[in-house]
């Protein structure tokens, strides 16, 4: 159950709302953290799919340490890195920027074979009003349907891609400055349009507006409306939280169980935050 905090005995929990999400308090990212401590950070972070740890003053180094005791950090490179390993990349938003990173429901990288496990944002420098990220769950989106367009669910594929970005490759370039990596190669890939998250076995809708061409086998219209019904229905207020950034929050969050999606409100003013990526494995469908 979302709201039970019982079970947790190292550190303190407090459920953001009844969808998901949680503050995470009385830790330290700062030191290494103790198996136990460890050990339920990751129990909340299946339970809740996005966690919140507030107050955290640490460096690129400090957040690189505990995102290795989640998991394999893994290189990014479409973001320019701050270290020479790719593991920390930057999002900026600077006052000359209309646009922002991440301004739709997405999932990130989708595209890949392998997508990303989890990923982590510390916030380094926030506009003084607005900035704020969403989050939906997918998992909540899939089980809310019909038994019967479950069942068709799945048994669907889906044809996934960074299209999107490859042609808007020009504009970013311009828009950020060099900021962007935009030489990156063309992926294309198909996965199951619900797989089962590989931890906790639940059903979860893999498909977003950023990546999501095609359901195999559908001709344009029909996939075109299933996909604009599924991205509608997710959304729904009730499975969503908005989070407002506190300067040095680290957010972490389930890349498969979760969409987010980056307010872009805050004109004239920058924003910036440091990001690091969990390496996934390959996905597998879920058999109803
Ligand atoms: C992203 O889409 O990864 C960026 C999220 C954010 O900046 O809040």
């Amino acid at each position: 159950m979302i709201g039970d905090t019982s079970n947790f005995k190292s550190i303190d929990v407090v459920p953001c709302g009844p969808a998901l999400g949680a503050r995470v308090t009385s830790v330290a990212l700062s030191e290494r953290l103790s198996d136990d401590c460890l050990q339920e950070i990751l129990s909340a972070f299946y339970q809740y799919k996005v966690l919140f740890f507030e107050h955290q003053a640490i460096d690129d180094e400090q957040f690189v340490r505990f995102a290795e005791q989640l998991g394999s950090v893994q290189p990014d490179h479409y973001f320019c890195p701050i270290d020479t390993s790719h593991r920390v990349v930057e999002v900026r938003k600077e006052p000359k920027n209309e646009k922002n990173i991440g301004g739709r429901w997405h999932t990130d990288r989708a595209f890949e074979v392998n997508p990303p496990a989890a990923t982590l944002l510390h916030a380094k420098t926030l506009p003084s009003l607005g900035g704020d990220t969403m989050f939906a769950d997918m998992s909540s989106a899939f089980k809310r349907h019909s038994r019967g367009l479950q069942k068709v669910l799945c048994g669907l594929n889906a044809v996934h891609s960074n299209m999107d970005l490859a042609n808007a490759r020009e504009q970013l370039a311009s828009e950020f400055n060099g900021r962007l990596m935009t030489d990156f190669e063309i992926l294309r890939h198909e996965q199951p349009l619900v797989i089962q998250h590989p931890i906790t076995g639940e059903p979860t809708l893999f498909a977003n507006v950023i990546s999501t061409e095609q359901i195999s086998g559908w001709t344009d219209e029909e996939s075109k409306c299933l996909l604009e019904y599924l991205y509608q229905h997710a959304v729904m207020p009730e499975s969503t939280i908005r989070y407002q950034w506190q300067p040095n929050t680290v957010a972490l969050w389930d890349n498969l169980a979760t969409w987010h999606y980056a307010l872009n409100d805050y004109p004239l003013e920058t924003r910036v935050m440091h990001r690091i990526t969990l390496a996934g494995t390959k996905l597998v469908r879920y058999q109803l």
